[in-house]
């Protein structure tokens, strides 16, 4: 892959290695929308997207989803390591839309260790939706501990730090419309 040079977005950082680029992640978008749509044939169908990481590929994603869909968001509060029982996440942002009875699919920008789903699964679980999903564009297969299946992947991550997309770097580089690790 090119690197991109003197990308004024970077603040004087330098793009290592352009991990997926432009096109790549829009070809894989809209395979994952063609996906989507076919896996859930009827029922009401509430797209959950997790911010804000997934911000970029929620808006894209939502687009090429063919059927009927809401959108609504989490935000969930991050306790770090030490608490990692499945009750132990708030969500600073509750969705406004029931869940009950509904397809959810929750919205991922990447799967890392899987602490963050864990603990949102659980808690989306508990409120008797009539499907729940995992859609994450990146995953690291690092997950030993994630208890639930990711059903639409868009990309096998490499094992670096990545940002773009959605994905920071102490909030900046989320605007790139790239993913890619930096020097
Ligand atoms: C990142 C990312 C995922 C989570 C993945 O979120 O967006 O939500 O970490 O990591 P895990 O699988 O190890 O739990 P972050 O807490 O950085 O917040 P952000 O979405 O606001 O960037």
């Amino acid at each position: 892959m090119t690197a991109a040079v003197a990308d004024p977005r970077l603040s004087g950082r330098t793009v290592k290695r352009i991990a997926f680029d432009e096109q790549e992640i829009a070809a894989r978008v809209a395979e994952l929308g063609t996906e989507i749509t076919a896996a859930y044939p009827d029922g009401e169908l509430l797209v959950l997207g997790l911010l804000k990481g997934s911000f970029i590929f929620l808006s894209d994603l939502v687009r090429k989803i063919n059927r009927p869909i809401q959108v609504d968001f989490l935000v969930a509060a991050s306790y770090g390591d030490a608490m990692v029982s499945s009750g132990s996440v708030r969500l600073l942002y509750d969705p406004e839309t029931m869940l009950e009875g509904k397809h959810i699919l929750l919205v991922e920008d990447i799967v890392d260790s899987g602490k963050t789903l864990n603990k949102l699964m659980a808690l989306l679980e508990a409120r008797h939706p009539s499907s729940l999903e995992i859609c994450a564009l990146l995953h690291k297969r690092i997950a030993d501990e994630l208890q639930y299946e990711t059903k639409f992947v868009g990309f096998d991550a490499p094992h670096e730090f990545l940002v773009g997309y959605g994905l920071d770097h102490a909030e900046n580089f989320r605007h790139l419309p790239y993913i890619a690790s930096l020097q």
